[in-house]
């Protein structure tokens, strides 16, 4: 199964997500300022922020113009001050075709002095358990 992880990040939470289970899983990591070419995926987790209610501008353009032949299905990480789901990346997906799945792993992520400390140690171990449980999912079926 052809899986990988991107991420994108204003202030390093994601990277540092995005790291810790590429190094658990020992998965390729992807940062999408660098336009990766992502072809013929089975899996990709998708790791990012929120910015003023919304998601980077670089992930839901390539989003909009992704295709089933580029990843068939997605699982969203996200991180945010208030637990927010990734709304409009999830229906940009999703309207290109592409699975995504339902259980979206959501954690706290400080911003300026607010939440401070996190995501934390375990919530980053978290994360790591729900990409391992994605992927044992995925292979099951
Ligand atoms: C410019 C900016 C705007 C943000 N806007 C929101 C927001 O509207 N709602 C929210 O819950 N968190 C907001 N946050 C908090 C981020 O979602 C949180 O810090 C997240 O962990 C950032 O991920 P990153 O470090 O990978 O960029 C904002 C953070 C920044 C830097």
């Amino acid at each position: 199964m052809k899986t990988a992880i991107i991420y994108a990040t204003m202030s390093g939470h994601s990277k540092k997500i995005a790291k810790a289970i590429s190094k658990e899983l020992n998965l390729p990591t992807y940062n999408i300022k660098e336009k990766p070419a992502i072809n013929e995926y089975d899996l990709l987790f998708v790791v990012s922020g929120i910015y003023s209610g919304e998601c980077s501008p670089e992930l839901l353009e390539w989003a909009k113009n992704s295709s089933q032949q580029q990843v068939k299905s997605v699982a969203l990480i996200t991180s945010s001050m208030s637990n927010l789901p990734q709304k409009f990346l999830r229906n940009a997906l999703c309207g290109n075709n592409i699975t995504v799945k339902e259980k979206e792993y959501l954690c706290i992520g400080s911003f300026l002095f607010m939440k401070l400390g996190h995501p934390n140690k375990s919530e980053i171990a978290s994360a790591i358990e729900f990409a391992k449980e994605t992927i044992k999912d995925c292979r099951s079926r």
